[in-house]
């Protein structure tokens, strides 16, 4: 797992794969972010088990402060960043920024050449975040998401 270099007045961060043990936390989490296209328990489930896939948990002392997951697919130099969420309390503190990075090295680790992902138009906080990590724009998929809004495209190329 990554080193951290999100200090920021949480210097008990940790960044881990995740575990059977964070499904509850992980759930909740989830439920308190995102109104809909939220992932669901089941799928939680099977990407904690899945050799396809990369949860990193980013935990401030006792309390999940967020996670990115990554998922792969075989023979596929391309890496999927599906999802990736900070507990409000700890936003714009760098810790988005933090799993970000700790995703594309996850990536590379496995030998994936880029890092693509989808994202909301309307969410230009997330959108920001990308950009300033490196991801451009590649195109974009309307109507993809669950209230007809238009997904972008991103792409971050891999050292
Ligand atoms: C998007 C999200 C992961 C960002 O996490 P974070 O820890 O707040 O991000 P960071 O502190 O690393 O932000 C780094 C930069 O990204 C941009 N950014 C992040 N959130 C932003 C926001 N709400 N509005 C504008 N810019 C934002 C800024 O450039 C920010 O730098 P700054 O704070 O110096 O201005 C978090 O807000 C979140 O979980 N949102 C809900 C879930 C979600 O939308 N996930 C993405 C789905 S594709």
């Amino acid at each position: 797992m990554p080193s951290a270099d999100f200090t920021g007045g949480h210097p008990e961060l940790t960044l881990r794969p995740g575990r059977a043990g964070d499904l509850a936390l992980l759930v909740a989490l989830e439920q308190r972010l995102f109104g809909s296209d939220r992932l669901s328990r089941r799928s939680f489930a099977h990407f904690l088990r899945s050799a396809h896939a990369a949860l990193i948990v980013a935990e401030i002392g006792e309390a999940l402060a967020g996670y990115a997951l990554v998922l792969f697919r075989p023979r596929s130099r391309i890496a999927r960043l599906y999802s990736i969420a900070v507990a409000p309390e700890n936003g714009r503190r760098g810790l988005g920024g933090t799993l970000l990075e700790a995703a594309a090295e996850a990536a590379q680790g496995r030998g994936s050449s880029c890092v693509r992902l989808e994202v909301n138009e309307r969410n230009g906080g997330a959108t920001a975040l990308y950009h300033r990590h490196g991801y451009r724009l590649i195109g974009q998929r309307l109507g993809y998401y669950h209230d007809g809004s238009t997904a972008l495209r991103m792409e971050k190329t891999l050292a």
